[in-house]
Order: C-alpha cells, then structure tokens, then sequence
C-alpha cells in the first residue's frame, strides 16, 4: 500500500510537506501556518507587554524583582575572591531608593528582609576594613526602616561555608542517579505523599535563578477528575489514569526585565522543572515531563482550569506516581559524546559555522 492510502485508512492527515517538503508543498505550509503563527506570537506578546517588568514597574511583584536583583548584586559582590572596598555605590544607591518607594507605596513587609541583610552584610564588610562607603547614611536609615522584618535566623548577604560539607553531600551521588532516571509512563496504585512532593520542591527552589529571582510556583493537583481534563487538554494518552499528582510549573513574568531577558522566565523555569524531576527522583517516584508547547486556546483553557494568574506562565506539567517493581520504558538514546561537546583548547581552534560534528547542513554562524 503507497503513503497515502495508509495514512488515509488510518484516517489521518498525510504529512507530505514534513516527509517529502518541496518548495510548492512549503509554500502551502507557510501559508496555513502563517496567521496561527502571528496570532500565537501576538498572545504571547500581549502577556509579556502587560506583566513584564520590561514596560511596567507600578505592581509590587515588579518592584521586588528589581529589588531582588540589586541586592543579589550586592551579595554577589561580597562573595567574590577579593571584594573591592566600597563597591557597586551606584546600585546601592538605587536599591537604598527602590526599597525607600516599595516601603512609601506598600509598607514594610517581609519581603524586603534578604534585602536589608545585604545592606547590613555590606555595612559590616566595609566598617570591617576601615571603609566609610558613600550612601552609609541612606543605608542606616532604610535598615533603620526594616528594622521591624528582619529574621533572626539571618537573612541576606553572604555566609561562610566548607568545601568538606559540599563533598560529604554529594560523595555518594554518582552518575548512575542521573542515568537511572527514565520518564516513566507506568505508575503503581500507591499514593504518593505530600511530604515527598513538598521535599523535592524544597530541592527545586535551590536552582540556580537570575539574579537569585526566585518565582517559580508549582501546582500539584490531587483531584483526579481536573487531573484527566488536564491531561485531556495537554494531550496526554494512554497512561493518564495511572496518574497519581500532576504537577503544573509556572514562572512569573513579572520576575524580569529588560528585552534581553526575554526568554529568562523559561530558562529559569526549565532549570527549576529539572531539579523538581531530579527531586522527585531522589525519592524513588517516578516521574514523566509533559511539553506545554501549546498555541493559545488549550493555554487559555488550561488558564481557566486553574484560575492561573495572567502573569504567570506555564513551563511544564510533570506526571508524577510509584514506580511498578518491573516496567518498560523508552530507550530514548542518546547522541554519542562526541556529537554533544567540543574542547575548544586554542581560541584558534573555532572555525567560522563550525559546531561541534557536523551532521547536516552547517548551521548559519553567528559572526
Ligand atoms: C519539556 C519536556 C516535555 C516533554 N513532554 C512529553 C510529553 O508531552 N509526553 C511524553 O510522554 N513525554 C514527554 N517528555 C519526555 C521525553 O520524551 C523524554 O524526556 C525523552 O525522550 C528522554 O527520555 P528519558 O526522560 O526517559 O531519559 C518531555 C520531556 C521534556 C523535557
């Protein structure tokens, strides 16, 4: 039987502009996928030119990630091999005003805790090398102001630690941990627990994020019923009823700014998804990450379905559940190393379009 009579007894669509793509059967593709395109890219568009801190710095989410940012700036300093003596006065300056606004618009709350120990760790680093910093004055009065939220626990700046207590913790871990994590698409009937779940979000809120813009937020839906009209709309099949939680990463937007950091809320993201999936592994669950590559209506029913917030987007839904005591899982191989990385030991060595193997057409080099 040809091509197309099997894709028409199975009554599907023929996918001949993907296997045989000539120029007229791209035409056609770019033609039906054009206004779908520009509408996607206008919906995504209209989100970021609303909630992004890019454009818009009035809501007090905008605010703190700003605020984070300066006084992760200041900690970043202080952590360095040799911290210049009354550095970074500039963005001290703006920080020591930005909290001033924060507290004149919201109040003092929490929130600008990790701030203040920043400022406080500063204070200390310079008096501690003879150092008067300018801005002190401004520094005292705001800490002054914070005085009310500051934890004892200690909040913000830099803390001291071991190489021995970063070994000891991960001596045991090997590659076989990351090599013997598969997506599992098979879960037994065992509950899983809230406490496991809580615990790997823990370990996930310890990704690294710009600037330490930590906002990432994770759903974790019980409820098997939303859980199916979940997984409907994701376009999960065949395993969804052996689901045990569905977890929904988001990021918020708000988190961001500057145009350079448009794709930042799902690097970020990405990476805390990652951690959450290793997380979950460390716990013996098994776990399987489900694509939100989706256009805008099954976003916007999903939107609905939880009553996300309009600033937050979604990075990925995460299948979670018990491993059976036997199972199958897909190979899914993996490229040889050599295909995946190049040595670069002489500047001289980079070659104009050259990646690392070559296996098809050179991609067009960004010199
Ligand atoms: C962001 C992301 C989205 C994914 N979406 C799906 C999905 O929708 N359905 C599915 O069955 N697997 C999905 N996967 C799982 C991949 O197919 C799987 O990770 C890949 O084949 C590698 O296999 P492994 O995870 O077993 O190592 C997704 C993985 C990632 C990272």
């Amino acid at each position: 039987m040809s091509l197309p009579m099997i894709v028409k007894t199975a009554n599907s669509r023929y996918l001949g502009s993907v296997i045989r793509p000539t120029r007229f059967r791209t035409v056609l593709k770019v033609m039906r996928n054009l206004p779908g395109a520009v509408a996607d890219y206008l919906y995504d568009s209209l989100r970021y030119f609303r909630f992004s801190s890019t454009f818009y710095y009035g809501t007090r989410a905008n605010r703190l990630s700003r605020i984070t940012a300066m006084y992760h700036s200041v900690e970043r300093g202080l952590a360095l091999p040799e911290p210049q003596l009354g550095f970074g006065a500039q963005n001290i300056a703006y920080l020591v005003e930005a909290i001033e606004e924060y507290i004149r618009r919201f109040g003092v709350d929490s929130s600008l805790n990790p701030a203040a120990g920043a400022l406080d760790a500063y204070l200390a680093f310079n008096k501690n090398n003879n150092v008067d910093p300018p801005n002190r004055a401004a520094i005292e009065s705001v800490l002054h102001k914070l005085k009310p939220i500051r934890s004892k626990e200690g909040d913000g700046g830099t803390i001291e630690i071991l190489r021995d207590s970063i070994c000891s913790a991960t001596a045991n871990v090997t590659a076989e941990f990351f090599l013997r994590r598969y997506s599992i698409r098979q879960f037994s009937d065992e509950e899983v627990s809230t406490d496991d779940i809580d615990g790997a979000i823990v370990m996930a809120q310890k990704s690294p994020a710009v600037c330490n813009r930590q906002e990432c937020r994770v759903y974790v839906v019980h409820d098997k019923k939303l859980m199916l009209k979940m997984l409907a709309i994701q376009g999960s099949q065949g395993f969804n009823h052996q689901v045990n939680k569905l977890l929904v990463v988001t990021n918020r937007l708000t988190a961001f700014y500057g145009m350079g950091e448009r794709n930042q809320c799902w690097i970020d993201g990405g990476m805390f998804a990652m951690s959450l999936v290793l997380g979950l592994h460390s716990k013996g669950l098994g776990t399987c990450c489900l694509n939100w590559s989706k256009s805008a209506p099954p976003d916007r029913a999903m939107r609905r379905l939880l009553k996300l917030p309009a600033s937050e987007v979604i990075i990925m839904l995460i299948a979670v559940g018990h491993i059976p005591a036997k199972l199958s899982v897909a190979r899914s191989l993996r490229q040889p190393l050599e295909l995946a990385r190049r040595h670069i030991i002489n500047a001289s060595e980079i070659q104009s379009g050259g990646g690392v193997v070559q296996v098809d057409a050179p991609e067009a080099s960004s010199t």
